[in-house]
């Protein structure tokens, strides 16, 4: 992994300070999946961006301690369940520890990764880079293919759940 240096001894913002103001920010809500001999893992995902077109490239970011983290460092592939509005129990399903996330939830494998059912948009990447940076890694993903079609996305902002209003979806 390539590492991004620490910033001790530098000026930093105060934690709680950071905290707020990022917690006032609207993210997207995924499901990040993997799996070990079709045995699927997923994890609850705000860290998402779109990074590059050409080649298509996203990205997310994992705490260093996830266990997706591993699997995905092991096997090189990952998919990116995108919600949408109605799916916030998902989101609270796959935001917790242990091996056993998919017990009661519908999926099926769609391009060699995990696929939630639902109305929530699909990407599957294989992974290009994982970069170090201060307690997470960021993966980068090229992505092989992509599901879109008019939804309107679940979003996450001042630790509750929402959608936009006024836009197209
Ligand atoms: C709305 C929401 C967004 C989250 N975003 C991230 C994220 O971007 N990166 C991350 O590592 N954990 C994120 N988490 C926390 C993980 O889902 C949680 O730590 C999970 O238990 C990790 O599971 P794992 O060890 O099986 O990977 C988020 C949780 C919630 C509720």
């Amino acid at each position: 992994m390539d590492g991004v240096g620490a910033s001790q001894g530098r000026d930093q913002v105060d934690a709680t300070v950071f905290r707020d103001t990022l917690a006032r920010v609207p993210t997207p809500v995924t499901v990040v999946t993997s799996h070990v001999d079709r045995k699927p893992h997923g994890t609850t995902v705000s860290a998402f961006s779109s990074l590059s077109l050409d080649p298509p490239m996203i990205l997310v970011s994992l705490d260093q301690r996830s266990d997706l983290l591993k699997i995905i460092s092991d096997t090189g592939r990952f998919g990116v369940n995108v919600l949408a509005v109605g799916q916030q129990t998902l989101a609270t399903a796959f935001a917790r520890k242990g091996d056993d996330k998919f017990a009661d939830v519908a999926w099926y494998m769609d391009h060699g990764a995990p696929r939630l059912a639902g109305k929530g948009q699909w990407l599957v990447c294989r992974t290009e880079q994982l970069i170090t940076a201060g307690d997470h890694v960021i993966i980068i993903g090229l992505v092989e293919h992509a599901d879109t079609h008019s939804f309107e996305p679940l979003l996450y902002r001042q630790r509750s759940y929402g959608t936009v209003t006024h836009m197209r979806s």
